[in-house]
């Protein structure tokens, strides 16, 4: 990131003042805190983006001197940033900045001491008193910690003006959509909306962002935007690593819970909501829940016949071997947990009527790609179908990761007498077009909250929506588990039924 002029930002608001604030990282000896926060708040401060008067303070249970800590964190830096090797110069000052505080979640007394060292740091940093708590624990400590912050003063009151407090949720927010109603009203009690930013990281890629952009700003798209140009919609989300050393975490969530009802929804929400009335955080957010809203109740046929469950077996991954699901290390020799979906959704509104939404997810796929692809209705046939050489429809593909990017398929005569007709691909891609590599997910997000701008992240009605829409599959697949798991190997596309289903549709799925 360049400059701090935010892509979406409110017209007249291209530059942002950063309050100078605290962040402390609950989880800060875990995987979350190595891999993504820490290299994010370096990324942060050496593009200038941090505010000049900024301290993180890392949270968790483990003895560990602040020294000790700084050490974890560089450790962390050099092997998951995006840009290495680290600079000596920077980290020099940076590491002063940057301090451990040991408690257990449920202490009290924990809290009495961090609230005071944080005081301290305020008097020596400037902070003024502003806080972001980064919540990267386990859901289950969510309510207790925001009860103990609050209760030790350190959640104001959102309607202070001479300082504020804001928390980051990692997710998964809720089990299912009783679960996240639960979790929500007890967070409430002591947590204003206005101060809870619920994290989706896929809000925060760059090409999630661009899908409004592209959409909205470039006026030769919305009137194609609609069900009398667009036959369907693809949507997927690939991975070729399987659970790694996550298999109690997949144990509990499955992929519906960990990649369908958050991040791919909030690619459906993308793609399909209605033109904000402006950029702010609720105008945005208002069009991306009216598009859940108007996704059409699955019924028990649809969870028959038009949403497929899949879990890997043994296969192969780029030509080495790779264990089954039920092989992975904490994961249950019978397990019923999916790691695979593919359904068909409709979404009921005047711009989408009759257009069906494919969603495919999976782990241990051959490759990694994460794609929103619309496919455009035929051309009628009088001219150019000719047998041997019928043109494809049109295919916008906006790519998410990896070569992130845009290619359109267009029909194109091939050169010479015979005139055969061969599908062309115009290509745009980020990294050869702008020449850098777009910043972390979570650099964005962290920014986003320090500046106190919650449009890219979850609110609460967009959650329990989303939860509304899948909740009824996973009470279907309770009630009816999987009769032949592990159905598709390693490497392959997923079970065969997913190509069945989309095929009995007179489609295909896109091969990426
Ligand atoms: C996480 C899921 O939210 O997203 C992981 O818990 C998944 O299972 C990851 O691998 C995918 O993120 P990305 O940014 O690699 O697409």
């Amino acid at each position: 990131m360049q400059s701090n002029n935010h892509p979406l930002s409110e017209e007249g608001h291209t530059t942002r003042n950063i309050d100078p604030c605290i962040l402390v990282i609950f989880g800060a000896t875990g995987d979350l805190t190595s891999r993504k926060l820490a290299p994010a708040l370096y990324n942060l401060g050496k593009d200038g983006l941090l505010p000049p008067n900024f301290a993180c303070v890392g949270f968790a249970r483990r003895e560990k001197t602040h020294e000790e800590f700084r050490q974890d964190v560089k450790k962390d830096i050099s092997t998951f940033s995006r840009i290495k090797p680290i600079d000596e110069g920077f980290w020099q000052n940076f590491h002063e900045q940057i301090f451990y505080h040991q408690s257990e979640f449920d202490d009290d007394a924990g809290y009495v001491r961090l609230a005071s060292f944080l005081k301290q740091l305020d008097s020596q940093f400037a902070t003024r008193a502003n806080r972001v708590f980064y919540l990267s624990v386990q859901p289950k400590y969510f309510p207790m910690i925001i009860e103990k912050l609050k209760k030790h003063g350190m959640i104001y009151d959102p309607h202070d003006h001479t300082k504020w407090s804001r928390v980051i949720i990692e997710k998964p927010f809720g089990h299912d959509l009783a679960s996240a109603a639960a979790l929500q009203a007890q967070i409430s009690e002591n947590l204003d909306e206005s101060q809870t930013y619920r994290i989706d990281h896929y809000l925060g890629k760059e090409t999630v962002q661009n899908l409004l952009v592209f959409r909205f700003a470039n006026s030769i798209f919305e009137s194609l935007w609609n069900y009398k140009h667009i036959d369907h919609v693809q949507i997927t989300v690939a991975e070729e690593i399987g659970i790694g050393s996550r298999g109690n975490f997949f144990e509990e969530e499955g992929l519906l819970r960990d990649i369908v009802q958050n991040h791919m929804m909030q690619l459906l929400s993308h793609v399909a909501m209605e033109p904000p009335v402006n950029l702010s955080a609720s105008g945005i957010r208002d069009e991306k829940v009216k598009v859940l809203q108007s996704v059409r109740p699955l019924t028990e046929a649809d969870f028959k016949e038009w949403v497929v469950r899949g879990q890997y077996g043994p296969g192969f991954i780029n030509g080495q071997s790779a264990a089954g699901y039920r092989q992975e290390k904490d994961v249950h020799k019978d397990s019923p947990i999916e790691t695979f979906l593919a359904m068909r959704l409709f979404i009921d509104n005047w711009r989408w009527a009759g257009v069906p939404f494919y969603l495919r997810g999976g782990k241990r796929l051959p490759k990694r790609g994460t794609e929103i692809a619309i496919i455009f209705k035929d051309a009628p046939g009088v001219l150019f179908q000719q047998r041997e050489h019928p043109n494809l429809p049109n295919v916008l593909a906006m790519r998410i990761q990896p070569d992130e990017g845009i290619a359109m398929r267009i029909n194109c005569k091939v050169p010479g007498p015979s005139s055969p007709i061969q599908p062309v691909k115009m290509d745009f891609r980020y990294g050869s077009y702008f020449g850098q590599t777009p910043p972390e997910a979570y650099e964005r997000l962290i920014w986003e909250c320090i500046l106190g701008d919650s449009t890219l992240f979850a609110r609460s009605d967009e959650v329990s929506e989303s939860w509304s829409i899948l909740t009824p599959v996973l009470e279907y697949w309770a009630a009816h588990p999987p009769k032949h798991f592990p159905n598709y190997p390693c490497g392959s596309w997923g079970p065969k039924e997913a190509d069945e289903m989309i095929a009995k549709d007179g489609r295909s799925w896109r091969i990426l």
